[in-house]
């Protein structure tokens, strides 16, 4: 199956009012189990070259990605590719299957732009989600574009450094990146893992598991941070990524915090909120590991993202690459290309002719 965009694009505009109607998590599963069917555009929208980029050794396509969460079993990679993402992060995926919490456990905030999810990383376990990953990798004429894949630890687990570095090590080579996410709110005690100390012992044993596969080139590994870090936290973190034990850091993952404006009726909803009242919060926690670290570090902008002009300001804030998942809930796949024709608009307007020119414009303005 596959048709041109704009065959696609109206076709979703007259379903998108059914799937509004639906569950928030039957609809999600019903469009996932739509993409995997092969229902996607035939081709992908052409790059535009001012957005192909370079960030921990891989070149991207384009620099706007699919942020984890919505493919968390690499069940629609490449549909997603064709509705043109540069970069797709497959996950949450745990060592061992799991269900994750008791439904209902996600949340539309349709007035505020909103989702609230304590889905507790139901994942099919690292074993399948590899096996996937293999057959696409065999399969001839798959969409370009980054392969992500964020990492966590199962529910019941003891030894969170122990699970980080077993589910790594089974995607190292496999994935073109890796992140470790330690900054889900809907895991118990996950969040502890955000000091100096313990991100420390985490990376350190998923590397020299990841070493001990014996590649050519080790997969660069990631941290995927919150938006809710206390000081001391952002402090150690930026200092053990300077140290070279993290390529790059995902900033950031959903907030616990509740902006007193929201005012959807399901705002007191336990779990993590996403969408258009994160934008500003997890914006300004970029922009402070920039600092921190000196523009260094490769740091992916996610939260919030819903148009261009977002895309850009994460981009000056200083954002190699960035990421969305929420908006795309309220506005359907062609969401991204617009977000890409945006950004190329918004980027030649100020005089640059690279999105590279631009990370941390905002840093570079302020001397
Ligand atoms: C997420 N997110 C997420 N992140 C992660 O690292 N692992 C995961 O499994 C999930 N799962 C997940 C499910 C749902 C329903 C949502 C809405 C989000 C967080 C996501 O990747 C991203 O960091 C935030 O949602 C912020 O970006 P947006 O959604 O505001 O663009």
């Amino acid at each position: 199956m596959g048709f041109e965009i704009a065959t696609f694009t109206a076709g979703y505009r007259l379903i998108a009012p059914f799937l509004r109607w639906l569950p928030p998590e039957a609809a999600h599963d019903l469009i996932l189990a739509a993409l995997g069917l092969g229902l996607a555009p035939r081709r992908r929208a052409v790059d535009e070259p001012s957005l192909a980029t370079r960030a921990f050794g891989l070149s991207f396509p384009n620099a706007i990605g699919l942020a984890a969460g919505f493919d968390k079993n690499a069940e629609a990679v490449d549909a997603m590719f064709r509705f043109g993402f540069g970069f797709v992060e497959v996950g949450t995926v745990t060592p061992k299957p799991q269900a994750g919490n008791p439904k209902p456990r996600l949340f539309r905030l349709t007035k505020d732009e909103a989702v609230i999810n304590r889905l507790g990383f139901n994942s099919d376990g690292m074993a399948k989600v590899v096996e996937r990953l293999r057959r696409r990798g065999d399969a001839a004429g798959h969409a370009p574009g980054v392969v992500g894949v964020n990492v966590g630890k199962n529910r019941e687990s003891e030894n969170a450094s122990t699970d980080y570095a077993a589910a790594a090590a089974a995607f190292a080579g496999l994935a073109d990146y890796l992140v470790l996410n330690v900054s889900s709110p809907n895991t118990p005690g996950l969040r502890d893992l955000q000091t100096k100390a313990r991100v420390r012992e985490v990376l350190e044993k998923t590397r020299a598991a990841i070493t001990g596969k014996g590649l050519g080139q080790p997969t660069p590994l990631l941290l995927k941070v919150a938006p809710d870090l206390e000081e001391a936290e952002r402090e150690g973190i930026a200092e053990v990524a300077l140290e070279g034990l993290a390529d790059g850091l995902v900033i950031g993952n959903t907030t616990l915090t509740r902006p007193s404006y929201l005012q959807s009726p399901l705002r007191h909803e336990a779990g993590g909120l996403s969408g258009k009242p994160l934008f500003a919060l997890s914006t300004e926690v970029l922009a402070d590991f920039y600092r921190r670290t000196e523009g260094r570090v490769p740091l992916i902008g996610t939260g919030g993202i819903a148009s261009g002009e977002e895309a850009y300001a994460k981009v000056r804030a200083g954002a190699s690459l960035v990421q969305l998942y929420t908006a795309l809930v309220f506005e359907g796949p062609a969401l991204v290309t617009r977000i890409r024709r945006e950004l190329d608009r918004l980027l030649r307007r100020d005089g640059f002719t690279h999105v590279e020119q631009a990370i941390g414009a905002d840093h570079r303005q302020l001397r």
